[in-house]
Order: structure tokens, then sequence, then C-alpha cells
């Protein structure tokens, strides 16, 4: 029995372009014909047209529509990222299940996919507002020997790997606003929500959940948030790739993570600012109440934001929201 017959099989399938017999599947893959039938009819229930004919076998029709593990890690071509994929068409929060795969020993790499959530999580208690269909709600579990004084550093190479994705799917260029936001122009296109487990010295396992406002349009945004965020799709006048973008998005991460747990850190910084230009902005930082005005300096090695404060000393900003001024 092979760990992923679905997934060879549909190989095999799209390879045919033709009528393929139980038996040619059977002696490939070394499982019963029952047991393909069984596959195949767990494919189709996961969206795949596939016509099953006496005599002659299977045929791939169509594929589904949203993003199945199969079609990302068809030619995905990661080591790691991505060598597990859960998807599901809706649950609370991919970051949740995340977590909770991660306790039970998942691997890392691992990625959990929705295609709703239910109770999307933002930044600081927010909802991250995850209608069907047309985003991107994913969450990957990391497992990194690195000390938890680093862990922001994970939310910037995220934000990196993130943004040169959609480069590379689009042509479109994000900013970086710290420590997590992806815009374009002063709106907001995607989120980075990082969560650990760990112990006072030990990082157990760390969740990154990463949103991407892919097709959205402009009405389907909530009202609370219509002037303040966008889609790729309203950016760029046409539909775009999920497909692409999250294949695209397991890569970059897989290569900026690499260069993080090699202690690389620095190269993650300087990538970090030339995407986000905020050296030298004045902005203001609210964090729970309080208000800081000043001059954005530099992110230091850990991804603390070095603040000049007016008049003042030079402040350390590890968690807050940051509005650049004009
Ligand atoms: C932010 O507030 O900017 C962070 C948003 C992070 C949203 C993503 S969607 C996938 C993952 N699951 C969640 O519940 N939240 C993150």
């Amino acid at each position: 029995m092979t760990s992923d017959a679905p997934g060879r099989i549909l190989e095999m399938l799209r390879d045919r372009q033709a009528h393929l017999s139980g038996a040619e599947i059977s002696t490939a893959l070394g499982i019963s014909r029952s047991a393909i039938w069984k596959h195949i009819r767990s494919l189709r229930r996961a969206g795949y047209q596939i016509e099953a004919k006496p005599a002659r076998g299977y045929r791939l029709i169509a594929v589904p529509a949203h993003p199945t593990q199969w079609e990302i890690q068809a030619g995905l071509g990661t080591e790691r990222f991505g060598k597990d994929i859960y998807v599901f068409p809706q649950i609370d929060s991919t970051n949740v299940v995340a977590f909770r795969l991660a306790m039970r020993g998942v691997q890392e790499g691992a990625v959990v996919l929705a295609e709703s959530q239910t109770q999307g999580k933002g930044r600081v208690g927010r909802r991250w507002e995850s209608p069907a269909g047309s985003n991107i709600y994913l969450s990957i579990i990391l497992r990194p020997k690195i000390p938890p004084t680093k862990i922001p550093l994970i939310t910037l190479m995220a934000a990196v790997a993130c943004a040169e994705a959609i480069e590379e799917v689009t042509g479109l260029i994000p900013t970086i606003k710290w420590p997590n936001d992806l815009l374009t122009g002063e709106k907001k296109l995607g989120g980075i929500l990082t969560e650990a487990d760990m112990e006072m010295d030990v990082i157990n396992f760390v969740v990154v959940g990463i949103g991407i406002n892919c097709n959205m349009t402009r009405t389907s945004f909530p009202p609370s948030i219509r002037d303040t965020a966008t889609s790729l799709q309203e950016a760029l006048g046409g539909e775009i790739s999920r497909l692409l973008l999250i294949q695209a998005m397991l890569r970059h991460l897989e290569q900026w993570y690499t260069i993080l747990v090699q202690g690389r850190g620095g190269e993650i910084r300087r990538r970090w600012k030339e995407l986000s230009q905020i050296e030298g902005k004045e902005v203001v930082v609210s964090f729970m109440g309080t208000v800081l005005k000043g001059t954005a300096l530099d992110i230091d090695d850990d991804g603390v934001l070095l603040v000049q404060e007016g008049g003042g000393g030079l402040k350390r900003v590890v968690a807050g929201d940051v509005h650049i001024r004009g």
C-alpha cells in the first residue's frame, strides 16, 4: 500500500489523459481493485470528476475549482513544506486546527488549509474575515530550534516569503507594514498570525497562519473593513490562481525558513527592510491604550521595531499597530 495512493492514482490519470485500467493501477501501486475503487470515490468526494467505464477503466475529466492537497503537491518541488496538507471546506480557524495537530506530533512543514473559517483569528484578538471560495487561509507547523526571543523573526520571514510569492505569481510587489501586514498602496491584502507553544526557553512548535485576500470583490468586504482592506483581484483587475499562489508561498516559505534556522537572520532583516520601506518614516504606534510617536529607525536582529521618540529616547516596540504618518 502506498502512503498517498489517491495522489499516485491522480498522477497516473493525468499522465495518461485517456482511460487507465484498474489492472494497470493495481500493478503500479500494489493495491487491490477494491482499494482503487475506494480511492476513486474519495477523489470524487473531493470534487474530481472521474469517469469509470467497464472494461476500459478510469479517466480524469475535471479537477475541482478549489486547491486540493493533490493539486498543490503536483509539481510543488519543496523538500518538507507541504508534504502533508490537510484541506477543509470549513473550519473554525486553520491556526486552531494546526495547533491541535502539532500537539499530536504532526511533522514540521505540515499545512492546514480551509476554504472558509467560521472564527478566523487576526492579531490582538481581532476577527479575520474568511468567506468561502475566494481567499487563502493557510497555517503551517514549524519546529524551529531557536530561542523563543527569535519568534518575531519568524513573522518577518513569513511576510518576506509571502510578498515574494505574490510578486512571483501576480507581478504585484506588496509592501510590508510592521510586523506582518501585506499592503498594496494603503490597503491591507493579507496578514500573518504567529502562535507558539513554548516553555521557558524552548519552543515546542510554532504555527504561522497566513490570510491572503485573493479574489474577494469590493462588495464582499464587510463595511467595517471596506475602506482599509483590498484583494489581489481588486488591485490587479483579474482573477488570480490560488493554487499557484499557495505553491509559491510554500516554496518561498521553505527557502526563507531554511535561512532562518541556519542563523542567517540578517538576510531576512535586510529583505524585510527593502520590502517595508519603513526606515526613516514618522510613525504612530498604538498598543493597549498607549501611543508612541516618533521616527522608525530600524528593526533589530530579533525583529523588534526601533523607534526614536520625538524629543525622547530610543524605544523598542515588540507589539502594536503601526500607522505611518504622511
Ligand atoms: C492579522 O491580523 O493581520 C493576522 C491575520 C491572520 C489570518 C490568518 S487566516 C489563516 C490563519 N487562521 C487564522 O485563524 N488566522 C490566520
